[in-house]
This record gives structure tokens, C-alpha cells and sequence, in this order.
């Protein structure tokens, strides 16, 4: 069986880190059919629009999605095709792929992906301006819901609710009390929540603490690239956004303006993507030996792009690990 994947690799380092995974992939003994399509900055300096209308048509009717990064239109780009594509669930993984570098650091970050102040509406005012931060009931207890299952299904035993109820009390105060609505029904995992103020230092202080986080779009936004400040840098996380119908998967770094066009960008994120959306196409056999080839590559530390102390470009990578599998 072939699988039909919708790939926009965007701007800046976007394509070049969609095109290593692309290279990996085409290594497994698995068929996709890959259809590019445009988006981002330099889409909407060619056409018009940021994201294309015929974008988000490929994107729907593939079975998963691959996709690089944005540059400034990344609101117009990602944040609008996680709610057309209904990605309830954005998932971020913190794990340390070098434990004697960083430890043992193995956190997921279930973030939100729907709502919260990334609905963007905003509007001008006398005196200024004002964003809408919109929290629904329905959104809060079915990510909460999917935090607690994703803990069952791997094994994890506690899940921190992370919020700002205490200034936010109508809208943080409606997550955290959905949060613990849900959390009744799984009276074996262990519950707890934090503020985000309080989350931002004690991810720092006691990062083995964490288990499953779930929280609201922005504040899932923020801690993730923390997350990723304490296992060696945005390189290195993956997320996937999941909805009912549709997956799309993107590495949690943008379009990395500063080193795009040098060939020099860590794959490692982008190729980590893929194999969460190997794992969501259901084929996790090659999900994981991908992963164990990486891991092993980037330990080793030669044949690595420079945030991880090689002097490989982006594309030797690739088809290093390409050649490993
Ligand atoms: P960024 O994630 O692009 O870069 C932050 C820092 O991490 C930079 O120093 C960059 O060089 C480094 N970095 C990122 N990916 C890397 C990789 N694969 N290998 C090695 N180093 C890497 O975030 P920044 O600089 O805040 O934003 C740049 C542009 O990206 C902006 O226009 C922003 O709007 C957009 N953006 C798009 C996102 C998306 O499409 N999902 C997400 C975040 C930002
Ligand atoms: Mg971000």
C-alpha cells in the first residue's frame, strides 16, 4: 500500500530539513507519493496568499502531512492549518537523546492546538489594542482527555496541568477545572498543576519531575521551545498535530532565518517528525528503527550537523543515516 503525503516545506531552512527527511524515508521499504505544495513567506510574495486555498485541499485529502516551517506569515500558514485540518492536539516530545549531555530528560508536551489568544482575533482600540483569548469546555476536556489516554498508552503515571488560573481565573480557570473533571475518570494516574510562571523554572530545576504536560496553545508554544533549550536546541524536537481526520507533522523550529541557505540546519527534528507520522500511519516498526539509527548517529557525534558537534551539512546527514538504515 502507498501512502499519499502532502509536503510543504515552507521557508528558510523549512525544505532543506523536509527535504533530509524525504531522504531518510525513501530508504524504508515502505511506498509514499509525495505531493509538493506552497505555502509561507515567499508564496505570498509569488501569489498573493501565504496559504493557497489548493494548499489546504492537498493537505486534507492526503493521509498525512509533512511540513517545514514559515517565516512571519507563520500565523497565517501553521496556526490556520491546524484548525482547518482540526489538529486538536499538538504533541511535543522532550526527550534527551544524549543522557550524558542532558540526563534523562523524557517529557511529552500536550499542547492544545485549536484555541487560546492563537485564535488571532485581535482589534485596535482608543487606546490600543486587545487579543481574545477564547478557552471552550468542550477543547479543554478533550485535550485533557487525550493527555490522560497518551499516559495510559505509554506507561506514564502522572500528568501536570500547567495554567494561569490564578490571574486568568474565568478562561485558565475553566482548563484547570476541566483538567480535573477529566482526570476522575483515570483515578490511577497521579495528578497535579502548576502556573506556567512557576512551570518555566521548575522545567529548569527539576525537569525529571515531568511526565505528561498538558496545557493551552500559548503556553504549550513557549514551554516547548524551553523543552528544547534543555536537550540541545530546537534541532531536536519533533511535534505532531493530530486531529480526528487528519495529521500533520512538523519539526517545533521555525524557518531559522539565520541559517537558512547555508545547508547547515539539524535534520534531526524534521526526521523525528516523520517518524511520528510513521508511527500515526501505523507503521512504528520503521518508526523506531529510524529513531535508533538517529540516536545512535547523533551519540556517535561525527557524522552530525554543527549544533551537535559535527561538521556534516544537512544533506550528508540525511544520507548518512539513509545509509545506516
Ligand atoms: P526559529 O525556531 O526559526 O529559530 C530559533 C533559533 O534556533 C535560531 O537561532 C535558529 O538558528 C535555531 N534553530 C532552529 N532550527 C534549527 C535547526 N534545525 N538546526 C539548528 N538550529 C536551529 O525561531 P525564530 O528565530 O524565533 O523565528 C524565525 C522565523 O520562523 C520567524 O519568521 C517566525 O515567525 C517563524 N516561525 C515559524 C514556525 C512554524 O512555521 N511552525 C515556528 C516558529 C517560528
Ligand atoms: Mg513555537
Amino acid at each position: 500500500m502507498a501512502y499519499n503525503i502532502a509536503v510543504i516545506g515552507g521557508d528558510g531552512i523549512g525544505p532543506e530539513v523536509v527535504d533530509a527527511a524525504i531522504t531518510v524515508l525513501d530508504k524504508l521499504p515502505v511506498e509514499f507519493n509525495y505531493t509538493y505544495a506552497e505555502a509561507g513567506d515567499e508564496c505570498a510574495e509569488k501569489t498573493g496568499v501565504p496559504l493557497p486555498d489548493e494548499t489546504i485541499e492537498i493537505a486534507k485529502n492526503a493521509d498525512a502531512v509533512l511540513f517545514g516551517a514559515a517565516g512571519e506569515t507563520a500565523a497565517a500558514v501553521i496556526v490556520r492549518l491546524r484548525q482547518e485540518l482540526e489538529t486538536f492536539v499538538n504533541l511535543r516530545p522532550v526527550k534527551s537523546l544524549q543522557p550524558e549531555k542532558y540526563g534523562n530528560i523524557d517529557f511529552m508536551i500536550v499542547r492544545e492546538n485549536t484555541e487560546d489568544l492563537y485564535i488571532g482575533e485581535e482589534e485596535v482600540t482608543e487606546d490600543g489594542a486587545v487579543a481574545y483569548k477564547r478557552i471552550t469546555k468542550n477543547a479543554s476536556e478533550k485535550i485533557a482527555d487525550y493527555a490522560f489516554k497518551y499516559a495510559q498508552d505509554t506507561n506514564r503515571s502522572k500528568v501536570t496541568a500547567v495554567h494561569k488560573a490564578n490571574v486568568l481565573k474565568v478562561t485558565d480557570g475553566l482548563f484547570k477545572d476541566s483538567f480535573y473533571k477529566v482526570a476522575e475518570n483515570y483515578p490511577e494516574i497521579e495528578t497535579n498543576d502548576f502556573y506556567v510562571d512557576a512551570t518555566a523554572m521548575y522545567l529548569i530545576t527539576n525537569p525529571l519531575d515531568f511526565e505528561v504536560i498538558v496545557t493551552t496553545n500559548l503556553y504549550g508554544d513557549i514551554l516547548s521551545d524551553e523543552g528544547a533549550g534543555l536537550v540541545g536546541g530546537l534541532g531536536m524536537i519533533p511535534s505532531a498535530n493530530i486531529g480526528d481526520e487528519n495529521g500533520l507533522f512538523e519539526p517545533v523550529h521555525g524557518s531559522a532565518p539565520d541559517i537558512a541557505g547555508q545547508g547547515i540546519a539539524d535534520p534531526a527534528a524534521t526526521i523525528l517528525s516523520a517518524c511520528m507520522m510513521l508511527d500515526y500511519l501505523g507503521e512504528s516498526e520503521h518508526a523506531r528503527h529510524i529513531e535508533e539509527v538517529l540516536i545512535n548517529v547523533i551519540q556517535e557525534g561525527v557524522h552530525v550537523t554543527l549544533d551537535l558537534g559535527g561538521e556534516y551539512s544537512t544533506k550528508q546527514m540525511a544520507e548518512y543515516i539513509a545509509e545506516q538504515l
